[in-house]
């Protein structure tokens, strides 16, 4: 397949989101930038196309999908029986990075949501994505756009290394804002409980849900045949090809321990300004403290890793509080679960 990748600028805007309405309309997936990643979209009524999906992705089958929406008349068409608690977070967060698991209408396609009652609902800010929606009058299932296990994309070229040739168009909105995926909170458990941190933290979300908690798999690996809320935690995602190695403690002992395990194909992911004193090469993440930043660069560092063929890498492990929890939790995935203290 012809893969027609096209930039969104100011002048070409208008044609490029009815080229991608016109797709979506004909049942083809696509590739629309959001604010947090790249998603790979098609209408959320049509089963086939989000069959297409699975198939472009490499996409487990029990691994339900996110629901994209442009406006609230769309969310009584995708959700039902929505409750004040859900009105208030959508008040606050939407549009953005927050999805919210709801019970599901009929209309959406049983492939959408892997056979299951609930639907993850999330309203993106970028303006490409909501006018692609809008213009569509679709409800676009999206998952980030990269093969399944792959790091998530954050520029148009991460889509196109993975996805040429497997999709009829890729559009390019520049890098993604965020960076990392959007929090997920299902408001289907009882207490409103966040499945997959993002951007909003969870400190966020509890000024309108004191209530609300964080599902332990954020942290920790789910046990074989563990009935998990979220299907999509039990795999391991946004890994490199290399092994990741994740590291908590100061620096000068990481610097020690790193140079005790040198060798060739050895990297170390590190804070902005400690390249100097790292024995062996690496790259920056961001400044330390600053998650905003680090979620910015996660993935397009993860994946230059791939590029220059590292083999292992090393990382200074980030906060696992706040926001920087989002960036913890796509490491500690990346590294299965292990971080070494030192
Ligand atoms: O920021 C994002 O959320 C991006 C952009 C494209 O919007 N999308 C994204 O989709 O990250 P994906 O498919 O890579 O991740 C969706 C997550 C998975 O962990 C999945 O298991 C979970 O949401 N999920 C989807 N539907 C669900 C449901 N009905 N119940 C529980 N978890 C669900
Ligand atoms: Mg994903």
């Amino acid at each position: 397949m012809h893969t027609n990748v096209v930039k969104a600028t100011e002048d070409n805007l208008e044609e490029i989101i009815q080229i991608a309405a016109k797709a979506l309309k004909a049942g083809d997936v696509i590739v629309m930038p959001t604010e947090t990643v790249y998603g790979l979209a098609a209408s959320a009524f049509d089963d086939a196309a989000v069959r297409h999906i699975y198939e472009v992705k490499g996409r487990p089958q029990d691994n339900p999908i996110i629901v994209h929406i442009s406006d609230y008349i769309m969310l009584n068409d995708v959700a039902a029986d929505i409750s004040d608690e859900a009105l208030l977070l959508a008040k606050r967060f939407w549009p953005g990075p927050l999805t919210m698991v709801l019970k599901k209408t009929d209309a959406v396609s049983p492939v959408v949501t892997c056979g299951g009652d609930t639907v993850a609902v999330r309203m993106p800010s970028h303006p490409v994505a909501a006018s692609i929606i809008s213009t569509s009058g679709l409800p676009l299932a999206a998952p980030s756009a990269n093969i399944s296990g792959k790091p998530s994309p954050t520029s148009a070229q991460h889509c196109i290394d993975d996805l040429t040739g497997k999709v009829s168009l890729i559009v390019d909105g520049g890098k993604c804002d965020v960076g990392v995926e959007s929090t997920v909170i299902s408001l289907v458990s009882d207490p409103p409980t966040v499945l997959r941190p993002g951007i909003i933290s969870i400190d966020d979300i509890r000024e309108v849900l004191p209530n609300a908690e964080v599902s332990p798999s954020v942290f920790e690996k789910v046990k074989k045949g563990e009935k998990v809320l979220s299907p999509g935690l039990k795999y391991k995602h946004y890994s490199p090809n290399a092994k990741v190695i994740l590291i908590e403690g100061p620096l000068d002992r990481f610097c020690d321990y790193v140079e005790s395990h040198s060798g060739s194909g050895v990297f170390a992911m590190c804070f902005d300004g400690e390249e100097e004193s790292i024995p062996i090469p690496s790259m920056s993440y961001g400044p330390k403290g600053n998650a905003r930043i680090q979620s910015q660069k996660l993935f397009s560092v993860l994946r230059a890793m791939d590029k220059i063929g590292a083999a292992t890498v090393y990382v200074r492990a980030p906060e696992s509080t706040g926001t920087a929890m989002a960036v913890f939790n796509r490491l500690i995935r990346a590294a299965g679960f292990e971080v070494i203290q030192l």
